[in-house]
């Protein structure tokens, strides 16, 4: 009897485990909202869509080597492509998905935008608040 039920439940607890250790929680734990001096929430995360909110974090870092007019073949990626880029958002890459890491310089992939400074935290959480919804193409 005993061993029936360890066969039920081992299972269980080892999804429940995984779940537990999922990288877009983890980037989320690491990655919390900046606050500003008041103590206020400064950086709006929610309803993060594609079609705005992060194409125009694209628009203003990432353009210049990874847009549709051909920019990309420096980089062999076109993130304006929503395939390419929930491709990298999801692959579970370099700890927190390709995507995540090279924005937040974490987990040993390629470190973006290649020739610049690291993404203000804002920009960082909106990319992380997007990927953890699933990066949807909304
Ligand atoms: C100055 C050019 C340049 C800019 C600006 C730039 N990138 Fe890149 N990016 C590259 C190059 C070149 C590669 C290929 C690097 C490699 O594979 O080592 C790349 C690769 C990537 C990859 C895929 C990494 C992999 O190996 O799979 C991601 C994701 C990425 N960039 C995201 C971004 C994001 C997001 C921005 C803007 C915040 C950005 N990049 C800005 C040049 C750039």
């Amino acid at each position: 009897m005993i061993k029936r039920i360890l066969i039920v439940v081992i299972p269980f607890l080892t999804c429940a485990v995984f779940f537990q250790s999922c990288f877009y929680d983890k980037a989320d734990q690491q990655y919390p909202s900046p606050k500003d001096s008041t103590g206020n929430n400064t950086c709006d995360t929610t309803n993060i869509r594609y079609s705005v909110e992060i194409k125009s974090i694209l628009d203003a870092n990432c353009q210049t080597c990874h847009d549709e007019n051909g920019a990309n073949t420096v980089s062999g990626f076109n993130l304006y492509d929503y395939a390419t880029i929930s491709g990298l958002a999801l692959d579970g890459q370099f700890t927190y998905g390709t995507l995540l890491s090279a924005v937040m310089h974490q987990g040993g992939a390629p470190m973006m935008p290649e020739d610049g400074p690291m993404l203000n935290d804002c920009d960082i959480n909106k990319i992380a608040a997007w990927v953890h919804a699933g990066a949807p193409n909304n």
